[in-house]
């Protein structure tokens, strides 16, 4: 009783001494509001009011900026200028620092190559400075970015000691943005690329959008949807991508594009395609050229071909890498790369789904050349709430391979639904393929620790939109934050990430940080659970993958249907992918394969991906199939319920606009949790023909009524 007396009065305190400013969110994880504790924004002050920050270039005045913004608002004075020996802030390339040199090893220099830094703090003439150094103007902004993540995460900075650099290479954002600005699978508004007023107006926007990626260090943007429209090509596009381009570029982004594999036809004019004819060859060189007239640094070419109905080499009887190398070919001269995507499946094509981007990638390994990495999903069907990691992570030794995940929720509840994906994100990470030994896991096989000569990266699909708060829900930023911390440094943990995205993006006050970061780690499971659990899969609605659908049957390719993949039936549910049936575990190291082929090792969270089990299968837990199967459902919704009322005890610590967003939204996601539930529950019931046991409550309506709801006009249904 004491304490909770003596917590309310410091509460009163607090919140008497720092009134909770209404935010909107469009500040992100860069608000830079003062540091709340007194004693620490005192140190802080007292440290860093002198500054030495010479300036030669638009990057390292972006970086300036960003420090001088960053500490004026943290510690609340605006900091001074002053030489070298009187700061205690030096933030300056190697080159620059004078006799502070000699304090940084050569070993560290040679870790930190062209995109790291180092932050140490150092005594010169009787005081403590900080050191911010690196080799080149990138490390510097990416350094200062770091700087100002210490401080506002409230860390002490009396003996730093940091050497960062970045574990992948290429680490760029998807957008799936359409010329029309509609966003494919975008549930933010609209595409922040205004490409009607470009490039004569650059909106501050995307200032504020290079920003906030090179402060995660987001090196790339692919500014069109892989479903791509050639107009992008012409040059009237080409001038306003040169106008986003030169807007990046101090925040050490690069533009890249997506391309339609038939655009020499549709936009040259030849008779073909094909990527082994000479005309086609000359065209995108030709195009090429045209583009780095326009951008000099240009990144280079996203690709989906032969998937979904997109051109590719294969209409010309062409491999996937006769296709990517030919326009390496044209981008190599100018360092440029492509992206040429694994997601390939077709439903002509009588095999299971999950094993067709290996079956055509495998045996393209070492064809491909040095400057095309193939992009594949994080797993082998379609960014679904939990699947195994793809096969062909580790299965190309030979061929650069990077990681495709999606930022925007489509199949994780839109942007409504509060699901942190980290967790999602680190199971992949995590996932050991032993195609390299024990321990080879997909994150060090994306790092290119077993192959020196290949290029790596992480590309994440942007959930980024027109939306005050840029992605629709305010907990959505965290997804695009921890996509980039991820990128960086694939062993973060999902714990370490969410606590400076919390810390940043509201308080540092420990008592919300402890409470709201165990519910962002639990979110993902959640929805797993109320959505697709123990392995089910790909049972959303047809209709803009909003909402459950599990009786979907009548679709235009049996691939897209639900029942194609939860295979329920009076005998049992699951898509059995053993040797008794698709046999996808095959494409496996045999280690996986054995894992997850055997009942007694498969954990309950892959089950019925690997298995078709009777409904009165024995599970670990003692309940048969069916009962483990309605209790994760109503643990599902139930968590969602629990996140709400831990949401609302928490009002004090969140400004009232933000808390009554988040307030809001986790009521729709309740409803939908429960509609997700009750929907699920009664249409595998008929299969089941088992009671839902006793305990739960009855679903409010009966299967035909879930059955008989639309929702017209979803988002992310875009145009292009
Ligand atoms: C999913 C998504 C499509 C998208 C595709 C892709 O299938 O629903 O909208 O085009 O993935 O990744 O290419």
């Amino acid at each position: 009783m004491k304490l909770r007396l003596i917590t309310s009065i410091a509460l009163i305190i607090l919140l008497q001494a720092q009134p909770l400013k209404a935010e909107n969110g469009y500040d992100l994880w860069l608000r830079y509001l003062p540091v709340a504790n007194a004693s620490l924004r005192s140190q802080y002050q007292h440290s860093l009011s002198h500054y030495f920050f010479p300036v030669g270039s638009d990057r390292l005045a972006a970086a300036k900026n960003e420090l001088i913004s960053g500490l004026t608002g943290l510690i609340a004075t605006k900091p001074q200028m002053a030489p070298v020996a009187q700061s205690g802030l030096v933030i300056a390339t190697i080159d620059k620092i004078g006799p502070l040199k000699k304090i940084v090893s050569d070993s560290s220099l040679k870790t930190i190559g062209d995109e790291g830094y180092i932050i140490k703090t150092v005594s010169q003439a009787g005081h403590l400075t900080i050191l911010v150094t690196a080799k080149t103007d990138l490390g510097i902004l990416y350094g200062t970015f770091n700087l100002l993540r210490l401080l506002q995460t409230g860390k002490a900075i009396a003996s730093l000691n940091i050497v960062e650099y970045p574990k992948t290479m290429y680490r760029v954002l998807d957008h799936w943005d359409n010329p029309v600005r509609t966003v494919e699978r975008g549930y933010a508004g609209f595409s922040i690329w205004n490409w009607h007023k470009l490039p004569g107006y650059i909106d501050p926007r995307y200032i504020d959008y290079a920003r906030a990626n090179a402060s995660v260090g987001i090196n790339g943007s692919v500014l069109n949807n892989v479903n791509a429209n050639i107009q992008m090509l012409t040059p009237a596009y080409l001038a306003k991508v040169k106008g986003l381009a030169d807007a990046f570029r101090p925040y050490g982004i690069k533009v890249y594009l997506s391309v339609k594999f038939s655009s020499p036809v549709e936009l040259g004019g030849l008779k073909t395609a094909d990527p082994l004819d000479a005309d086609v060859k000359k065209w995108w060189q030709d195009k090429v050229n045209e583009i780095y007239q326009y951008i000099p640094d240009f990144g280079g070419f996203l690709v989906k071909a032969n998937s979904e109905g997109q051109p590719g080499p294969q209409t010309y009887g062409r491999s996937h890498a006769e296709g990517a190398n030919m326009l390496a070919d044209a981008l190599a001269p100018h360092n440029g790369i492509v992206m040429w995507r694994a997601f390939v499946y077709d439903d002509k094509v009588p095999d299971d789904r999950a094993k067709q981007a290996y079956n055509e990638f495998k045996p393209l390994d070492g064809k491909f050349n040095k400057n095309v990495i193939v992009q594949v999903k994080n797993g082998p069907i379609d960014f679904q709430p939990r699947e195994p990691f793809h096969p062909l992570f580790g299965a190309l030794p030979n061929t650069s391979t990077m990681l495709e995940v999606q930022l925007t929720q489509e199949y994780l509840g839109f942007s409504t639904h509060l699901v942190y994906e980290a967790p999602l994100f680190k199971e992949c990470l995590n996932a050991d393929t032993y195609t390299q030994g024990k321990k080879s896991t997909v994150a060090r096989i994306l790092e290119g620790k077993y192959n020196a000569e290949l290029i790596t990266g992480m590309a994440g699909v942007a959930n980024i939109g027109t939306d005050l708060n840029w992605c629709g829900h305010p907990f959505a930023q965290a997804n695009w934050y921890c996509f980039g911390r991820l990128a960086w440094d694939p062993e973060q943990t999902a714990s370490a990430i969410a606590d400076d995205w919390l810390r940043m993006t509201f308080t540092n006050d420990n008592r919300f940080i402890a409470t709201m970061k165990q519910e962002m780690l639990q979110s993902r499971e959640n929805t797993v659970n109320y959505m697709t659990p123990l392995g089910l899969h790909h049972i959303m609605s047809a209709n803009g993958h909003y909402g459950p659908g599990p009786w979907t049957d009548n679709m235009s390719r049996a691939d897209w249907t639900a029942v194609y993949y939860h295979k329920a039936d009076a005998a049992g549910i699951g898509f059995d992918r053993t040797r008794t049936g698709s046999n996808a575990l095959a494409q496996y190291s045999p280690e996986v394969q054995q894992y997850f082929e055997n009942l007694e090792t498969c954990p309950d969270e892959y089950l019925l991906w690997f298995h078709h089990l009777a409904w009165n299968y024995k599970m670990r837990s003692g309940k048969t199939l069916w009962d483990e199967m309605v209790h994760h459902y109503y643990m599902g919704a139930d968590s969602v319920k629990h996140m709400q009322q831990v949401w609302n005890s928490l009002e004090a610590y969140v400004d009232h606009e933000r808390f009554t967003a988040v307030k809001q939204l986790m009521a729709i996601q309740y409803e939908e949790a429960v509609r997700w539930r009750d929907a699920c529950v009664l249409y595998f019931q008929t299969f089941s023909k088992q009671p839902i046991p006793a305990g739960y409550p009855q679903p409010e309506h009966d299967l035909a009524y879930y059955r008989a709801l639309r929702f017209p006009n979803l988002p992310g249904q875009g145009v292009n």
